[in-house]
């Protein structure tokens, strides 16, 4: 819930002696009892907008918060949390001062939003409140008449770009699972439309797969970081960027790789916000696959009740999403899997019939619970079951290649798909993101679906980032379940 809280107090001293004090965003540790010990980052101006200054609370809270603008001629500065040990989500303050003229005083009026973890409302507001503005009142008056003010701290102007120490996986070769390295680098601080975003869970997709072997090398040159999608916090913004402020909890999917890493700069138009009850570790799950299986229902197969349904790894990511999804807008789904255990996962998730199979051989079952054949086919194992995905394809049916998953497919020719008045599709996911607005549209949809149950979850497996290798290592020897995401 989002939290107002005003104070406001009359401090005994003229307007140009208290703001001297207040314009300097790195001053608190000086006067404020609370504050410890605080710096301003990369050596730049304390007040310079943009400056970040990191700080240390007496009760050992970490905080970061970034200047946002300063107003020499109303007295007025704004400034935000960028990170914070304590709770306070999407912290903006506003410091305001009037001159009194009664007595050649100062009124100070200090005001901030945030919002709050469901339950700690009353304690954060009151924190905030009384442990900081009442606090910072006194402080400040004891500051002043003690002469404190006096002393001059010292500056180092030197604006420039902060470039942050991050971990990422590299590759200098394509190849096996264990080609991953962990490294470290510097990323620099976001360009024009760009966020630079601390990642906390990297969603793992078999697409990554592709790019480590090699299968799409103009869009992992070497050396290279795989991964597409991830959920954080957002660090700083560039020029230009809108709707996204530092500490946003975001996540984001793009088409060009690099997410495999602790720290990273995007695109603006890759992000979204994330609503309260999706965790990070959710979206960075299911934001990709959700959205893959958001398009292929409402786009290319538009999904209608009693539409029959033949999904692949049906206990996989995209599986159980797309099925429970398909299923609850009244679907006929058979999944196909390679083990009992997935098929009671499957079944669970939507699927009314789940074929066990590790060798591709499904057309004759499905054909037999369904006379005609199934009207739509999602198949993301591509090469070695394409005799049998045209078999199991129904008249007038769309088969839907996703993925190759047991290697590239081959060419369908027009003459094959006449035979059956059918249609095949290729699509890959970014094409249905290629603007903000449609990433957010269909974000709101999936996280829509996940709040009304439409969208069961998946399990999810998590690995550490260092253990990206490992990770990968059981999605393609088809031992996972659900989705799997690397944590930071
Ligand atoms: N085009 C797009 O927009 C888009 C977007 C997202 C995903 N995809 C595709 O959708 C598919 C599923 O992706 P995902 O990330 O959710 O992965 P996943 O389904 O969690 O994992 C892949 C699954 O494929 C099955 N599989 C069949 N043959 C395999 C083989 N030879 N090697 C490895 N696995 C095999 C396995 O399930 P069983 O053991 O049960 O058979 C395995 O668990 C992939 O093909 C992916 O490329 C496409």
């Amino acid at each position: 819930m989002l939290q107002k809280v005003i104070r406001s107090a009359v401090i005994d001293a003229p307007i140009d002696r208290v703001w001297a004090v207040l314009r300097d965003f790195n001053s608190h540790d000086d006067w404020h009892s609370v504050v410890q010990k605080s710096r301003i980052e990369a050596g730049r101006d304390s007040a310079e907008v943009g400056c970040v200054r990191a700080f240390t609370l007496q009760d050992g809270s970490f905080i970061r918060e970034q200047l946002l603008a300063l107003d020499d001629n109303n007295y007025r500065f704004t400034y935000c949390i960028v990170e914070a040990t304590v709770p306070l989500e999407r912290y903006v303050s506003t410091v305001t001062l009037k001159p009194v003229t009664d007595g050649n005083r100062t009124f100070w009026h200090w005001e901030s939003n945030f919002g709050t973890p469901p339950g700690r409302e009353r304690e954060l507001a009151n924190l905030v409140a009384t442990g900081v503005y009442e606090a910072g009142f006194a402080s400040l008056r004891r500051h002043l008449e003690q002469g404190a003010d006096r002393r001059i701290k010292g500056h180092s102007p030197m604006p420039m770009a902060l470039p942050l120490p991050s971990q990422r996986i590299e590759i200098e070769a394509y190849g096996g699972h264990d080609v991953m390295r962990v490294r470290s680098a510097e990323v620099p601080a976001p360009g024009p439309g760009q966020v630079r975003i601390r990642q906390r869970f990297i969603g793992v997709n078999y697409f990554d797969i592709y790019l480590r072997r090699g299968s799409i090398p103009d869009l992992l040159p070497l050396p290279g970081t795989p991964g597409m999608e991830a959920a954080g916090s957002v660090i700083d913004i560039g020029e230009g960027v809108s709707g996204l402020m530092p500490s946003d909890r975001v996540a984001y999917m793009g088409p060009l790789p690099g997410a495999y890493a602790s720290t990273r700069c995007v695109s603006q138009d890759w992000v979204i916000r994330l609503p309260a009850h999706i965790e990070d570790q959710v979206a960075a799950a299911l934001l990709l696959k959700g959205i893959t299986a958001d398009y292929l229902l409402h786009d290319l197969a538009h999904i209608r009740p009693g539409q029959r349904w033949l999904v692949h790894a049906a206990a996989g990511g995209v599986g159980l999403i797309l099925g429970s999804w398909a299923s609850r807008l009244g679907a006929r789904v058979i999944g196909t899997v390679s083990s009992p255990e997935k098929a009671r996962l499957a079944r669970d998730h939507g699927c009314d019939h789940v074929i066990v199979t590790g060798e591709y051989r499904f057309a004759d079952e499905a054909k037999s619970v369904w006379s005609g054949g199934a009207d739509v086919i999602v198949d993301g194992l591509g090469d070695a079951a394409f005799e049998e995905n045209f078999a199991a394809l129904a008249p007038c049916g769309h088969w839907i290649s996703l993925g190759q998953a047991s290697g590239a497919p081959r060419a369908v020719s027009s003459e094959l798909l006449v035979s059956k008045s059918a249609s095949f599709s290729r699509p890959v996911a970014f094409a249905y993101v290629a603007t903000r607005q449609k990433l957010a549209e269909r974000a709101d949809r999936l996280w829509a679906a996940v709040a009304d149950g439409s969208v069961k979850l998946p399990p999810i497996e998590p690995h550490s980032l260092a253990a990206a290798s490992r990770a990968h290592e059981r999605l393609e020897s088809r031992q996972t379940t659900g989705a799997l995401v690397l944590t930071v």
